[in-house]
């Protein structure tokens, strides 16, 4: 049976960017906001790192638009980065006076003109990471979670996943949506619809990110007709803990802005082979390094070393990485940690502008589901949060300017299950689950070819057809939803790879390791797009 639920702006996502936006909005409008579990569990409740912005007076914007153009190997749109860049202390001022305690330095009395202690991470020429010791993201998520739940006019929806979108006459009205504890479809319908899902890096078989992160966002709205770009863009973080236990676990990029070094198994540190900046290359530069010495050594794994850095730092610093390093045996402050990379961010996304406005009307994109124009070829640490804040607020702002003139959504039908039976072979949604992960960590990981990108795409075709036959006669769980998007995600990843006739940033293929003279976007249009 399907309920329908009534509200002005539709929320799809919990994370800093959905949240943010929520927080935004005009108190008159009532807002539906849909986590897929619990809150506080998605992507951003795990990012340690911290927050990019230009907050000393040494620092400026100019320097911090030139680091991000610098890292996104000649793609950045400069608009995006200026625009993200010139908001980041209003966004930062925004967050403090939400609540959101980050760290103050501790020497204040000297002539400082930041507040805040500021870190480093790769590809930055100054301090300017600001943060709650390795937390922040879990600061950020309790804080606005918090508040979101005490403002009287947004409703939280918890265990719901959206399967797809409602639009009518070319325009976004809503969407179906899974209660995963009723096992219903319901229809959720509002004059603004906001796809803040997060990325796609579940499509690896080592990810640092938490298991919704299915792209879900990005495979509903290249359904509905709108484009996406630039999805070849896998960024691998470098260090992500190796032991067979520690399923996900990140080890900040904070640890070698602190000074962290990367060693290989007999000691030697390497890094320095690769790149004059060392462990502060840019993290294309810094995983592929450690790819390479991976393979040629045959080795499971490298080593991070922070050990030089007294307790007392290490324990204020880096709490959260310290205690879960000791759950394993590993004292970070007496011995290096093993460490490897694994997928961590999504570059592209769904296409939109400076608003966060879609190809669709009424459809919005923000966070890692959307493609900005910011990260270009390679993100630059922490800039995300970032991009997450800055473009909530301008999404927030555009859908209070124009959602009086928008019509209410005309009533749609609900969900259909009259053709659909409960599933009998569950184990299809699991083979295929760990089989796209496994090709796509294979054929269309750090290191890439033409004949591994045809292969994948290959075992992609014969997924999706057999995912849509389940679809087709089943009905709709959280497991089989988050695959058809994965393999959703994961072809136009494989589409967009195999169309790249270069290497640049992210995107390393032996075929064509030169950077052709020009940069290009790879932007795709689904059939039903509206701009065709
Ligand atoms: O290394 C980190 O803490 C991650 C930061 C980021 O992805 O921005």
């Amino acid at each position: 049976m399907t309920s329908r639920y009534l509200h002005d702006v539709l929320i799809i996502g919990s994370g800093a960017a959905g949240l943010s936006l929520a927080l935004h909005l005009p108190r008159h409008y009532r807002v539906a906001l849909l986590s897929k579990a619990n809150l506080n569990e998605g992507s951003t409740f795990w990012a340690q790192g911290g927050m990019a912005a230009v907050l000393h007076s040494r620092d400026s914007v100019d320097s911090h638009v030139t680091d991000t153009l610098a890292a996104g190997g000649g793609l950045c749109q400069r608009e995006a980065v200026e625009f993200t860049v010139r908001n980041s202390r209003r966004c930062v001022e925004w967050l403090v006076s939400q609540g959101v305690d980050f760290d103050v330095r501790e020497d204040l009395g000297a002539s400082h003109d930041s507040e805040f202690h500021l870190t480093m991470e790769g590809g930055h020429s100054h301090r300017r990471i600001i943060h709650t010791a390795d937390r922040t993201g879990r600061e950020i998520s309790e804080v606005l979670t918090e508040r979101a739940l005490a403002a009287g006019n947004i409703e939280v929806f918890t265990h719901r996943v959206a399967v797809d979108l409602v639009i009518n006459e070319g325009r976004c009205e809503g969407a179906y949506v899974l209660d995963q504890r009723s096992g219903h479809v319901d229809l959720f319908q509002a004059r603004a619809v906001v796809l803040a899902t997060g990325g796609a890096s579940k499509a690896y078989l080592y990810t640092s990110n938490p298991d919704g992160a299915s792209g879900d966002g990005i495979a509903m709205a290249w359904r509905a007709g709108a484009r996406v770009a630039n999805l070849e863009f896998n960024q691998f973080h470098p260090t992500c803990l190796y032991h067979p236990k520690a399923k996900s676990f990140l080890i900040t990029e904070a640890i070698r802005g602190e000074g962290g070094r990367l060693l290989l198994p007999d000691g030697e540190r390497f890094m320095t082979r690769f790149d004059a900046r060392g462990e502060l290359a840019p993290r294309d530069v810094v995983a592929r390094a450690i790819d390479h010495e991976m393979k040629r050594l045959g080795a499971d794994c490298v080593f991070l070393d922070i050990s030089h850095q007294s307790l007392d730092f290490l324990q204020s610093h880096f709490p959260t990485v310290m205690a879960r390093c000791l759950e394993f045996g590993i004292d970070i402050s007496a011995e290096p940690i093993p460490v490897v990379p694994a997928a961590h961010y999504t570059c592209g996304g769904v296409v939109v502008d400076t608003r966060g406005r879609t190809d669709l009307a009424g459809l919005y994109a923000i966070g890692e589901t959307s493609f900005t124009g910011l990260h270009g070829a390679n993100r630059m640490a922490s800039n995300s949060l970032l991009e997450c804040i800055v473009y909530a607020e301008s999404a927030a702002r555009h859908i209070a300017q124009t959602l009086q003139q928008t019509r209410a959504p005309d009533a749609a039908p609900p969900w259909d299950e009259s053709q659909v039976t409960d599933s009998d072979e569950d184990v299809v949604i699991s083979h295929n689950w760990d089989e796209l992960r496994r090709f796509m960590w294979d054929y269309v990981g750090i290191v890439r070819t033409d004949k591994r990108l045809q292969r994948a795409q290959h075992r992609v075709q014969l997924l999706q057809a057999e995912i849509a036959e389940y679809y087709g006669n089943y009905k709709v769980s959280n497991d089989l939803l988050e695959l058809r998007n994965l393999a959703m995600v994961a072809q136009l990843m494989i589409q967009c790879a195999i169309s790249r006739k270069e290497s640049r940033g992210l995107h390393f293929t032996l075929d064509y390791p030169d950077q052709l003279p020009e940069a290009k976007n790879t932007v795709l249009r689904p059939d039903n797009s509206p701009l065709q």
